[in-house]
């Protein structure tokens, strides 16, 4: 397994480095550079969304080159590696150790070995890991965004409100830091706003203020504590078809992974490496990333990007992009009730134009 660093100047590593003071009997994995494949983990399984979908969008073909950069249990990829077959190469990246590790174990399969490169990076680095690689041109790019269900069903990983675990949520949790730390460090108005930003919770305010309360009796440490603060907050499950702490979760993990700065680095990255006519394949699970991936998609195929108050163009700017269907495509009826995690499913998909195509290796036939 090749794995690569991603800098981050505003990330420093958490300390706590025994058990001491963790309210868990099992071995800390909080700011632990010790990553494992926990049994619960193993045992869980993913499903992957609008699958078909996206690999039939992506025009897979034999000896094309494809990156997978969100590897999580591998379905894509299985598809796509079928679907390019006898000879196409995907690289798939993933930022967790353990969605690496399955990878790796889908090397083990002779006919993949040559067919699979397994690399540990955050997308955001995409292109230059594809450099790195000598992995450029592509044909397409894959990003499933969020988190796998192997992630949700480990209580290690933090991301689960239903189980119990440290407050973690970190997609890579060798690096950064965790949630916990958000939650206890900080000042209630930027608590209050990241839980409004990335949650679009109404009762943000109220949420901050009672963990800045209870926090002033002992740190908030574990997903159990902290729901059971939210739900109290928001004055209980009453008239709810979803957990009362889903949008202060999904806050908060947004904010410990950067995902809204990664996700605009991976795009660009992708459209730097796709060879023309290549695809870009995105699949969304909430508005905030959805309306991102739009508006990225909708500016890269702009022939102009001027203010509008200005009369004439004079940006000149050159549509690298086109649009490959005008709708998003959602999941079917059918994947919806099979798969409750495929309802808010959003694919898009755009073509690499040929015209202005801007060499990043420096080497395209
Ligand atoms: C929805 S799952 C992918 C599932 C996969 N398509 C499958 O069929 O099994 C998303 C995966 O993306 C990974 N991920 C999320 N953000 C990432 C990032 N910034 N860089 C790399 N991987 C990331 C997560 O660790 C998770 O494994």
């Amino acid at each position: 397994m090749v794995q690569r660093t991603r800098r981050d100047p505003r990330l420093t590593l958490h300390t706590h480095q025994s058990n001491q003071g963790c309210p868990f009997r099992h071995p800390c994995v909080m700011g632990s550079s010790r990553v494992s494949v926990s049994p619960s983990a193993l045992a869980a399984g993913h499903v992957p969304v609008l699958r078909d979908e996206a690999i039939a969008a992506l025009l897979p073909r034999a000896g094309g080159r494809y990156v997978d950069g969100t590897f999580g249990g591998g379905g894509h990829t299985r598809a796509l590696l079928a679907a390019s077959g006898p000879d196409g190469v995907v690289l798939a990246l993933d930022a967790d150790p353990a969605a690496i590790a399955r990878a790796e174990a889908l090397r083990a399969d002779q006919e993949l070995a040559a067919r699979l490169i397994p690399v540990q990076s955050n997308f955001a680095d995409l292109a230059d890991v594809a450099q790195e690689h000598a992995f450029v041109p592509v044909d397409g790019v894959l990003l499933d965004l969020g988190l796998s269900s192997f992630q949700l069903d480990t209580p290690e990983r933090g991301f689960a409100f239903r189980l119990d675990g440290p407050l973690d949520m970190r997609f890579d949790p060798t690096r950064g830091v965790p949630a916990s730390e958000l939650v206890n460090t900080l000042p209630e108005a930027e608590l209050a706003d990241v839980i409004w930003r990335f949650g679009e919770e109404p009762g943000s305010r109220r949420i901050a203020r009672a963990v800045v309360r209870e926090r002033k009796e002992g740190p908030i440490e574990s997903t159990g504590q902290l729901a059971a603060i939210v739900e109290r907050a928001l004055g209980g499950r009453r008239g709810r078809d979803t957990h009362p702490a889903t949008r202060t979760f999904q806050a908060l993990r947004i904010a410990t992974n950067d995902e809204m700065g990664v996700l605009e680095s991976a795009l660009a990255g992708a459209v730097d490496v796709l060879a023309p006519g290549g695809r870009l394949a995105v699949i969304a699970f909430h508005s905030l990333e959805d309306r991102q991936v739009k508006r990225f998609i909708e500016r890269e195929s702009a022939t102009c990007v001027c203010p509008p108050e200005l009369p004439i163009c004079v940006c000149n700017h050159q549509p690298r992009l086109q649009r490959v269907t005008r709708r998003a495509i959602r999941p079917s009826a059918d994947e919806a009730a099979a798969n409750p995690r495929a309802r808010s499913a959003v694919l898009r998909v755009a073509e690499r134009l040929p015209a202005s195509f801007s060499d990043v290796s420096g080497d395209h036939a």
